[in-house]
């Protein structure tokens, strides 16, 4: 290896079991070299000094004039040891709360005190990305790298456009056209990002930026990149957090491209493994109809993780009969418009680690719930709400009990995309909207149209 050594504490591998090759982390990799299979941050946690018990956390609030301290990512440095400090990124990510939230726990028929929303638009860029971010350009910065790419549906492309006018790095991304919300095309071209608009949908993006990463010699963010996923694991930390350094009984989150998941269900493997917690909640994936391909899989092909050796036929196969009818995926949740998600086996991982389950809510259901969590909460976009719309089925099934605490992670805020929003209310598509009255310019008359 001609790289540089950077850290004893710290090394890549691959997560094939029957290759399982490492790597330093002073290599800018985003899939095994040897086998192709998808990569690991992992620590030699003999070598790193964590704390003995969660709570002792806690203690870094009082150094919030500190940067690494203030940040919701690196106030957990220690369970994420893969750089030295001179390289680490923050632009205050990670400020997030969790709301104990009894209207909506009562409009799912759930018991008060049991529903917890974790709010991630609170993140400078809107959205739970700048998580991941901090740790990614932590890395890129590690390995000295001048651009970077990625795809996206369009939270990622407005938090690596953010994060990378921040650390000096030059930045494209690519996004499907016509696909993306409003709000986040705004960002990215605003924070500067060169912005390339292909014909096509998120996984045609997916597809190009690997290539053009490769070709070009681009440092790429997408949720391939192992750490990435290291800085999204602390929205779990948080959660453990503001619970008192306890675990919930459900995780409950929107499943696309698959990366959160896949770093929840991997921080809670750790978190165990080093004696931090002593069980692991279960998790819910919730898919939009229109872009299912992990219900399918799991639900209906019965597709498992099966110790690394996940049966690639049965995914081969689904993917050729997408092609084959030249599928695209629709949903109003246009964050997790994707068909084929890059982390597909990560969070299989995720699933048998959490004793997770699956399941896809129709549009319908993700607006509706997006007008009670707007209603009641703090709001979100649509993505975010199919977390409530799928927990609705999951009580309604008896897998989760209206007696068990369940977090639902709102994803990103709800001005990303007004347009969902405004149709919704204004058009009257949902039980659940509230749309404008309009008035004559009349004291008398705007006065009696007012309940
Ligand atoms: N929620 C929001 C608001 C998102 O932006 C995304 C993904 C997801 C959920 C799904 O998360 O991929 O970890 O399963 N957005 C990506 C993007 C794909 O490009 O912004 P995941």
């Amino acid at each position: 290896m001609d790289t540089p050594k950077h850290s004893d504490a710290a090394y890549q591998k691959c997560i094939n079991p029957d290759c399982g090759a490492e790597f330093d982390c002073g290599q800018s990799l985003f899939k095994c070299p040897r086998c192709g299979e998808l990569l690991d941050a992992q620590y030699n946690w003999d070598r790193i000094e964590v704390p003995d018990k969660l709570s002792d956390f806690a203690r870094r609030w009082a150094n919030r004039d500190k940067k690494l301290d203030f940040s919701g990512v690196w106030r957990f440095r220690e369970l994420l040891n893969f750089c030295e400090d001179k390289f680490k990124v923050t632009i205050g990510e990670g400020q997030t709360i969790l709301q104990q939230n009894d209207a909506v726990a009562k409009y799912l028929g759930a018991k008060p005190g049991c529903l917890y929303l974790q709010y991630e638009g609170l993140n400078p860029s809107g959205s739970f990305k700048d998580n991941g971010m901090a740790a990614a350009f932590s890395h890129a910065r590690m390995v000295a790298a001048k651009s970077c790419a990625c795809a996206s549906t369009g939270n990622t492309s407005a938090s690596v456009a953010l994060y990378a006018h921040s650390c000096g790095l030059k930045c494209i991304v690519f996004i499907g056209s016509g696909r993306i919300a409003f709000g986040k095309l705004s960002q990215s071209m605003d924070y500067g990002a060169q912005t390339i608009q292909i014909h096509g949908d998120f996984d045609d993006c997916m597809h190009q930026v690997q290539d053009v990463c490769t070709k070009l010699g681009l440092y790429l963010l997408n949720s391939l990149n192992p750490f990435r996923l290291e800085g999204q694991k602390t929205i779990m930390y948080r959660i453990i957090e503001q619970l008192g350094w306890e675990v919930p009984d459900w995780i409950v989150v929107p499943g696309g491209n698959l990366g959160n998941s896949s770093a929840f269900g991997k921080a809670f493997y750790e978190l165990k493994q080093l004696g931090l917690i002593e069980r692991i909640p279960r998790m819910a994936i919730i898919n939009a109809t229109g872009a299912d391909t992990l219900t399918k899989l799991v639900n209906n092909k019965k597709l498992l993780w099966n110790n690394g050796r996940v049966e690639q036929k049965i995914i081969d196969e689904y993917y050729a009969d997408l092609k084959a009818r030249n599928f695209s995926p629709y949903t109003c949740a246009s964050a997790i418009e994707i068909s084929r998600p890059v982390n597909l086996k990560k969070c299989l991982r995720a699933i048998d680690i959490c004793n997770g389950v699956v399941r896809a809510v129709t549009d319908e259901e993700i607006c509706d719930a997006k007008a009670i969590i707007g209603k009641y909460g703090l709001g979100c976009e649509p993505a975010s709400a199919a977390t409530i719309a799928g927990l609705k089925h999951l009580l309604a099934e008896g897998i989760i009990g209206t007696d068990e605490r369940v977090v639902c992670v709102l994803t990103g805020h709800p001005l990303k995309d007004p347009n969902v929003t405004v149709n919704y209310h204004s058009k009257k598509q949902g039980e659940f909207s509230n749309p404008p009255i309009e008035a004559p310019n009349d004291l008398d008359e705007i006065i009696k149209l007012i309940k």
